[in-house]
């Protein structure tokens, strides 16, 4: 999504600035072409040079600069492009483009810009909460701008409260929704993610490697295209995605459960989870204890949970994955046919990058017509708008305009 997008990180002074380096590397990290414009009390914390090394362009800082004028011009900075971020965005800026005032490079820039301008306010708490520094966001969000609310926390200032610069990767995430297509407002979809665990006694159980970061990267990217989403997800140790609501399940049976009752209203489902297939026949009501003969488990297998959905499908999407360590392409297109899906992802896991518990994925997306898509290997991320891309196109093949 950010690849050879054109994004202006705005830097304001605050002690908040070496964590504007962080949400560069992640910009430069997924394609962005990033220009840095840095206020002049910006650079009193953390240096051009930093910026400017790991974005790998000129950082602009003076209006009156002969080279930075010559080299880009403010100007064309605000027309080329497709995002401005402003982190940590000070009451000053916010203060100075609410009244209109262009005095500096980043606050001209700013009022010259048509691109969406997001704002990550970085403050003492009481500057936060000061009415005229509301109401100066008040009538920013008013007029079009996006903000993302300050941290609660310990103030650089000795202060606790609300004001500190959010995480970077949450400034990455809202910039991320920013720059997404909205084709999936009016959809509600239903992503599984991560493992499911099958109880053998109090401490044990049956369960495999998946992370579920593949999931929860597709229920935060439907997210971003506006969807609704419901993400029943087994034990994982990742923070749900802002706006998403989340069920916990720890069994294949729960899933189901969970998965049925969110179905009705769901329009798309996509089933990423490592569902257990099988699942102990009795679960012990105590620890088992050691013995000196063999012991030998008995499994009864679980419902097939998207095998299910398939039979009830109606007008609905259902996209289903498969990990897969050898035939990738006959197993997953049997999948694909006896579980009735439109789109199977499938993930050979014994390539590095792909499957379980990493941040990448590589996959081919078999489609039920039997077109199959190659992709190279991508972010999570990418691969959950790159899937979500083929449901949008279904849809528009369903409806046509
Ligand atoms: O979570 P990560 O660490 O990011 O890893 C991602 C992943 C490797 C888990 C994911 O990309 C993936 O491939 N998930 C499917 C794993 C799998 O092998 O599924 P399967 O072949 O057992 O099942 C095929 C499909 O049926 C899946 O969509 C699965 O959710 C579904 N299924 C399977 C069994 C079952 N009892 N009920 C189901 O609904």
């Amino acid at each position: 999504m950010f690849k050879d997008k054109k994004i202006v990180l705005g830097v304001s002074g605050g002690i908040a600035v070496y964590k504007a380096v962080e949400l560069l590397r992640l910009f430069v990290k997924a394609g962005a072409d990033v220009s840095v414009v840095m206020t002049r009390n910006a650079q009193e914390f953390v240096t051009p040079l930093t910026f400017q090394t790991l974005s790998g362009n000129p950082v602009y800082s003076e209006l009156f600069n002969l080279y930075q004028e010559k080299k880009i011009g403010h100007i064309s900075l605000a027309e080329n492009a497709d995002l401005f971020v402003i982190a940590p965005a000070t009451a000053n800026v916010i203060g100075k483009v609410a009244s209109g005032i262009a005095d500096d490079l980043l606050t001209t820039t700013l009022m010259a810009t048509k691109a969406p301008v997001l704002f990550a306010p970085a403050m003492n708490v009481h500057m936060y909460e000061n009415p005229i520094y509301q109401r100066n966001e008040n009538s920013l969000r008013q007029l079009g701008y996006h903000f993302i609310d300050p941290a609660y926390g310990e103030l650089a200032c000795g202060y606790s409260g609300q004001g500190k610069l959010p995480a970077p990767e949450a400034i990455f995430a809202a910039a991320q929704k920013l720059l997404a297509p909205q084709d999936l407002c009016g959809h509600t979809v239903l992503v599984t993610a991560g493992p499911t665990r099958e109880e053998l006694d109090p401490v044990r159980y049956i369960s495999n490697y998946s992370s579920g970061k593949m999931g929860y990267a597709v229920a935060r990217a439907a997210r971003q295209r506006g969807a609704e989403v419901v993400l029943v997800s087994g034990p994982t140790f990742l923070p749900p995605p802002a706006g998403v609501k989340l069920v916990s399940v720890v069994s294949a049976k729960q899933m189901r459960e969970q998965v049925l009752q969110a179905f009705s209203k769901a329009t798309v489902v996509v089933k990423s989870a490592a569902v257990a297939d099988y699942r102990p026949v009795s679960v012990s009501g105590h620890k088992l204890k050691k013995k000196d003969a063999e012991m030998f488990l008995s499994l009864e297998k679980n419902p097939d949970i998207l095998a299910e959905l398939g039979q009830i499908k109606q007008d609905r999407i259902l996209v289903g994955f498969a990990a897969e360590t050898q035939d990738l392409l006959k197993h997953a297109g049997e999948k694909l046919s006896k579980k009735n899906l439109d789109l199977i992802v499938a993930n050979d896991i014994t390539q590095s990058g792909a499957g379980f518990d990493v941040d990448t994925n590589v996959v081919k997306l078999l489609h039920a017509d039997g077109k199959v898509e190659e992709l190279p290997q991508l972010s999570k991320v990418e691969v959950a708008h790159q899937l979500l891309d083929r449901v949008v196109d279904m849809f528009a093949v369903a409806k046509p305009e």
